[in-house]
């Protein structure tokens, strides 16, 4: 199998990289902002039709959620502008596209877990530059598979558990917000996931019921308070009485972007139509912690 990623050095495109290097009959091909610039929609395509994939998978965004607030246009030419070219040339190479998008897409009112069906209304400039790169994506090529991620993390790149970590391991205090809850997800998940999934759709050829939009989190809900506390409890050396972090409502925690209350993805549809799961928050934590330590 032959798959083309765009993205080189983002959490998820790392780690599809990682993941593909044990897998002797896949050869993966990541292009970064270098050779496709999702700014500059000749380069995706020149890419995307010289490597002639099996499938294409887009894990390049716009990923600042804050700073998007202050450069929708910047945001919106890579996440619905550049996401629809990706899916465009992979049409014209006659080609399925993966790919990600975000559990902002919601605006967190809902009580339980998010379906595919849930209306989106996102509240950030960055959850809606996303929410019509989907509509971009799925309007450009019949054969798309969006998967709706959230809360991701891993070993590498800029995220709550490395953050959290250096922290703790610096012995700063820490005010965490405590009133939004989320399914974290292991980028090394998404990435062995996805390619079972890209495996899936060459072996049984493009069935319809691959199209549309797909929710894909890790299956635990934590509030990012309990995330930290759990980061916190892994640590060989915490002191006795926990008292490095501390609760606080999202109004205490001012930043540029609203973000919602409840971001929980449901992965019934994950499931059903590719039969898979993601491991547990503690597997996945272990292994990234692991990781981490070892710096
Ligand atoms: N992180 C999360 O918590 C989260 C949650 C939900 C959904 N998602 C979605 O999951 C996907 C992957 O996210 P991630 O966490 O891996 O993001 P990330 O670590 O921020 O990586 C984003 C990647 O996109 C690349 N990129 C940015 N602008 C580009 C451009 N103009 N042309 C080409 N490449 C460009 C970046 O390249 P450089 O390295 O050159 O900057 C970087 O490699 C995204 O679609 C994101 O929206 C992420």
């Amino acid at each position: 199998m032959r798959l083309l990623v765009v993205g080189r050095e983002g959490q998820v495109a790392r780690s599809l990289r990682e993941a593909a290097a044990g897998e002797n009959d896949l050869v993966l091909h990541s292009v970064g902002r270098s050779d496709a610039d999702l700014l500059r929609p000749g380069t995706v395509t020149a890419a995307i039709s010289q490597f002639h994939p099996d499938i294409v998978v887009n894990a390049a965004a716009y990923t600042a959620v804050d700073k998007a607030e202050d450069e929708p246009d910047f945001a919106f030419a890579i996440n619905r502008d550049g996401a629809g070219e990706v899916a465009a040339a992979a049409a014209s190479e006659h080609v399925p596209v993966i790919h990600f998008s975000t559990d902002y897409v919601f605006d967190g009112r809902k009580s339980g877990p998010y379906e595919e069906r849930d209306e989106p209304n996102p509240q950030n400039v960055y959850g809606r530059s996303k929410l019509e790169g989907e509509r971009a994506v799925m309007l450009a090529n019949s054969r798309h598979i969006v998967l709706r991620t959230s809360w991701v993390y891993a070993p590498f790149g800029s995220n709550f558990v490395r953050t959290i970590w250096r922290k703790l391991v610096a012995g700063e205090l820490l005010r965490v917000v405590n009133d939004q809850t989320g399914c974290p997800t292991y980028a090394p998940d998404l990435a062995r996931a996805t390619i079972i999934m890209a495996r899936q759709v060459v072996r049984t050829g493009w069935r319809s019921d691959y199209s549309g939009i797909t929710h894909i989190a890790g299956p635990d809900a934590l509030t990012w308070y309990d995330f930290a506390r759990l980061i916190e409890m892994k640590r060989d050396d915490h002191p006795a009485e926990a008292n490095e972090i501390v609760p606080v409502a999202t109004a205490e925690y001012p930043v540029g972007a609203i973000r919602p209350k409840n971001s929980c993805l449901s992965t019934k549809r994950l499931h059903s139509v590719f039969d898979i799961r993601l491991p547990a928050l503690q597997t996945s934590l272990d292994d990234c912690l692991a990781r981490i330590s070892q710096e």
